[in-house]
């Protein structure tokens, strides 16, 4: 994978991922456990209290941005969370090739960057294929969990979850300024909202 693994965290400073890694990515983690990830962690605020909370669970933070990753990568190590990884990549680039069919417990995207104007849309990360991606490397049983405050985007999932084949799913819930899962946990952005007083959307689907 890559050339750059920095301490803790993983950083791939190479878009070049060298295919022969696939499948051995829970393998960075001292010990094999249920695995969850979070796309677009940002600074990482749910997860540090996550994988605090969930000693025997390994947790992947996949963001493309340095200037936030760092944060969690320092709280991480100045915790001691062995069971805290993260990468700074594109998910779209380690999901086909470094995460298994069937391998993780939970996917987390909270607050994914909505693209807005309508020729940027083809860049928004919840697209059918991507949608089918994540199904596919969920354990049966596994939850797809996401928010945002952006109603529009809302729709917009749910119109890309209706084409990638919803019925691929065994179960959906959805809630309103009610955190589905970990109640108590909030991510940077989602505090940072309900400060503001925005309405807040949750989906989580079951596979
Ligand atoms: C609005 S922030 C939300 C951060 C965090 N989830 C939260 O709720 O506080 C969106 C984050 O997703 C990251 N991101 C967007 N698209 C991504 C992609 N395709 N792969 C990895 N990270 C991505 C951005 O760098 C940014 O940190």
């Amino acid at each position: 994978m890559g050339r750059t693994f920095a301490a803790r965290g993983v950083r791939i400073e190479e878009r070049r991922i060298d295919r022969t890694f696939a499948g051995a990515i829970a393998d960075l983690f001292p010990t094999r456990q249920p695995l969850e990830i979070e796309i677009g962690s940002g600074k990482g605020r749910f997860l540090l209290h996550r994988a605090q909370a969930h000693r025997d669970r390994n947790f992947f933070g996949i963001d493309y941005r340095w200037r936030f990753l760092k944060e969690g990568v320092l709280r991480a190590e100045q915790r001691g969370l062995t069971n805290l990884i993260f990468l700074k990549t594109e998910a779209e680039e380690i999901i086909p090739h470094l995460v298994p069919p069937a391998s993780v417990e939970v996917f987390h995207i909270y607050f994914p960057d909505p693209w807005h104007k309508k020729k940027h849309h083809k860049r928004r990360l919840l697209t059918p294929e991507f949608f089918k991606l994540l199904h596919a490397s969920l354990v049966p049983g596994g939850l797809l969990e996401l928010a945002t405050d952006n109603f529009d985007y809302m729709i917009a999932f749910k119109a890309a979850l209706v084409e990638a084949g919803d019925t691929l799913w065994s179960g959906m819930r959805e809630t309103r300024n009610e955190r589905i899962l970990d109640p108590g946990v909030q991510t940077h952005f989602e505090a940072k909202y309900a400060r503001a007083g925005r309405d807040l959307y949750y989906i989580e689907l079951c596979k």
